[in-house]
């Protein structure tokens, strides 16, 4: 069993990481003091395979629970699921005293925690993730919410939870997809971050594909200290926790221009991280060398290493779209050598997109 704690001050929470440790999430919530009921929020994909053994695991715990199923996918982040967990938790008396345990994948996460931010002013979220992405990212840090008609995740707010309890073993049922998507994220922390969990995945890619528990184990343990470490620094993400975009701002730009179907966000994020590569030694903050290393680590792992094939002029629109963008231009994260990051200003989205390398 893995343990490590984010550091908020009165907000700080532990993170604990293991190989099977679903039945311990009633014992880790008494842990944490919580109180009487729990709602258990999960989906119609992840509740037949999990929502038995976390309920049964509260329930010997002491805790009177709630299960509360959503629909599966990401056009189901809305108001209206939002509502419908709020007539769920209304219906089943929950007070100021009780909990949400979100158990499930980044929406999971993001709809189970904004109601719990909202629902009576707030109450404690438990965020249990089961897809590698909620593993290593969504599930910590705080950020919930819901998308709009005209955006994704506009309607939201910083809640964060009480205790992450993260089981690898749920990632055995992952889809091939989902799992090689959250790895990009994974990539990402070791380029821009730490150097020696960069070697480490170069290392292990043919474990980690292979799923192996401990290997896993290691990997999201490293990834949350990573990301840890930035909220510690920058909880609402005033500044340096604009280094999480890595990746993100030319991968946002391929998901628009795509229609977010054809890739998924991990794809896209590791087409925009090998891009982002390229620009990084354009600038003279990393070498050729570096670059290989970035578009080879992301080919073992399955992952693309070129943007989809639009024009610059389509590029630059889409960035100009950006919910990031500022007055036309924007903070673009390059990687220093590998496991150190360095914010190019980019006053003029078309120098960013004239020399983009697309493709596939
Ligand atoms: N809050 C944040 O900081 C943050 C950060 C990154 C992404 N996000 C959000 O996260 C969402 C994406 O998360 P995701 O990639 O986990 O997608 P997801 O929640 O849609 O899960 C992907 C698929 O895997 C299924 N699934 C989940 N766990 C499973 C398991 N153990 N076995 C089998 N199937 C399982 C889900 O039902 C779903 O069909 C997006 O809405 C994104 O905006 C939030
Ligand atoms: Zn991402």
């Amino acid at each position: 069993l893995e343990r490590l704690d984010v550091s908020l001050g009165e907000r700080s929470y532990p993170i604990v990481i293991g190989n099977g440790i679903l039945d311990e999430i009633g014992d880790a919530c008494r842990s944490r003091h919580l109180g009487g009921h729990a709602a258990v929020v999960t989906n119609s994909t992840v509740g037949p395979l999990y929502l038995e053994r976390v309920l049964t695991s509260l329930s010997a715990a002491g805790f009177s629970v709630h299960p509360v199923e959503i629909q599966d996918g990401e056009e189901y982040k809305t108001l209206a699921t939002l509502e419908g967990i709020y007539g769920e938790l209304i219906r089943a008396r929950l007070d100021r005293n009780s909990f949400v345990v979100a158990l499930g994948g980044g929406v999971v996460g993001d709809v189970a925690g904004f109601a719990a931010a909202t629902y009576l002013r707030g109450i404690p979220v438990v965020q249990v993730p089961t897809t590698l992405l909620s593993q290593v990212d969504s599930s910590v840090g705080g950020k919930t919410g819901v998308n709009h008609s005209l955006g994704k995740n506009l309607i939201g707010a910083f809640h964060q939870p009480s205790l992450v309890l993260i089981d690898v073993a749920t990632l055995e049922t992952l889809s091939e997809r989902d799992f090689r998507s959250g790895l990009a994220e994974v990539v990402k922390y070791g380029a821009v971050l730490d150097a020696s969990f960069f070697n480490f995945l170069e290392d292990s890619s043919k474990a980690i594909l292979r799923r192996d528990a401990e290997v896993l184990t290691r990997v999201v343990k490293i990834s949350c200290e990573a990301k840890a470490s930035v909220v510690e620094k920058d909880e609402t993400e005033g500044g340096i926790r604009a280094v999480l975009n890595y990746g993100h701002t030319l991968g946002h730009a391929a998901e628009t221009l795509t229609g977010y179907r054809e890739m998924t966000h991990g794809e896209a994020v590791a087409a925009g991280m090998a891009e982002a590569a390229r620009i990084s030694e354009r600038n003279g903050f990393s070498s050729a060398a570096d670059t290989a290393r970035i578009v080879r680590l992301l080919q073992s792992l399955g992952l693309p290493s070129r943007l989809p094939h639009f024009s610059a002029g389509e590029y630059a629109e889409a960035l100009l779209r950006d919910k990031k963008m500022r007055d036309g231009g924007l903070k673009f994260v390059c990687n220093r050598g590998i496991g150190a990051f360095e914010f190019l200003a980019v006053p003029d989205v078309c120098s960013l997109v004239s020399d983009l390398t697309t493709g596939d």
